[in-house]
């Protein structure tokens, strides 16, 4: 579909990145955007056998005929991005708009050492909440102040919608996940900024009558890092027992786990107005589907388990992560 919206359907770390490679590669977009707060995401992609943790640089990248973009209501942090682009080898194709705000490293020194936002929130401590502070108090530096950011300055939303009115398919990168949106989510402990779907469309200038899909990943059980509820956590021990133990991709702390919630899944699906879920880390939960590409694997208790999702949420399941790397995909799209 020409414009599809990616976002994450509990507390980030859904596997958005994975699902995004795997959309680039197979739908040939001819943008992928990076919508969302900042460097606090950090999307985790393996392709070509390497791994890949991206702050700023889209997860679309894997496919070589993608431009990439940062939306204007994405905040940049110049040092993270320049690292990111030499890494990824994809300076040609990078284009940030005139209108992203700046983390400074003043930004990262009060987020990783107040007592309120790594302390009580248990921020990333990349800077994100206190520059967004400042965006609010209209001081924020802009990209289009930074000389290092001259040559990828462009009108983020001007190239989308011309995009769109070729015909092309475009993808909207979500990060982080709705149940961390500063107005939707477990205040206060979310970030520092709403993180819907509409959100989504608003950091990179689309309208929402150009939307054609939106689609919500979710893991098929849920983690989270720092603070806040998590209905049904589970012990370490526990967590280590069913093998769901996972590192942040940004800060390295060990994420905190529950099973899959049914009743979150639905608000997510109606806070998002999703109409296709992905289903990642499906593997983990049951191992016999490792790898997998074929549709006739779902059978049984995963056949179970996904009925049970779209029976609450009303929404298919179309797209499920049998394993880490970009082509561990069942792609059901074609037959729903
Ligand atoms: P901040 O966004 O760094 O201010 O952190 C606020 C809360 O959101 C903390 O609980 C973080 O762990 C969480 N958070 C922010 N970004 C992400 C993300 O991309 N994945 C998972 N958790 C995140
Ligand atoms: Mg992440």
């Amino acid at each position: 579909m020409p414009f599809t919206v990616v976002c994450g359907g509990f507390w980030g770390d859904e596997g958005k990145g994975k699902v995004l490679s795997y959309l680039a590669l197979q739908d040939n977009p001819s943008i992928v955007v990076r919508a969302g707060v900042g460097t606090n995401a950090g999307h985790t992609i393996e392709f070509n056998n390497r791994e890949y943790k991206l702050r700023m640089v889209p997860s679309g990248f894997v496919n070589p005929e993608t431009r990439m973009l940062i939306g204007a209501g994405v905040l940049v942090d110049p040092e993270v991005l320049l690292r990111e682009l030499k890494v990824t080898k994809t300076e040609d194709r990078m284009g940030v708009d005139y209108q992203c705000g700046i983390i400074e490293q003043k930004h990262i020194e009060i987020d990783s050492t107040s007592a309120h936002l790594k302390g009580k929130i248990g921020s990333t401590g990349s800077g994100t909440g206190p520059a967004n502070m400042d965006r609010a108090m209209r001081s924020l530096k802009l990209a289009r102040d930074i000389p290092e950011l001259q040559s990828y300055l462009t009108d983020v939303s001007l190239e989308i919608n011309d995009s769109l009115d070729q015909g092309d398919n475009v993808i909207a990168e979500g990060s982080q996940a709705i149940l961390l949106s500063l107005f939707h989510g477990s205040y206060p402990f979310v970030t520092s900024k709403d993180t819907s779907a509409a959100a989504i469309c608003s950091d990179v200038g689309v309208g929402p009558t150009r939307v054609d899909d939106v689609m919500v990943v979710m893991k098929a059980f849920i983690t989270r890092v720092g603070t806040g509820e998590l209905p049904g956590e589970l012990s370490e021990e526990e967590t280590k027992k069913r093998g769901w133990t996972e590192y942040g991709a940004v800060t390295g702390r060990l994420r905190r786990a529950a099973p899959f919630n049914y009743d979150l899944a639905k608000k997510a699906v109606r806070l998002n107005g999703a109409t296709q879920i992905a289903l990642t880390k499906l593997d983990i939960v049951f191992p016999e589907i490792a790898k997998s590409n074929n549709i006739d694997n779902i059978k049984g208790e995963v056949a179970d388990f996904i009925d049970r999702i779209e029976n609450t949420t009303k929404v298919k399941v179309t797209i499920i992560g049998t394993g880490p790397a970009a082509e561990d995909i069942i792609d059901m799209r074609e037959s729903t």
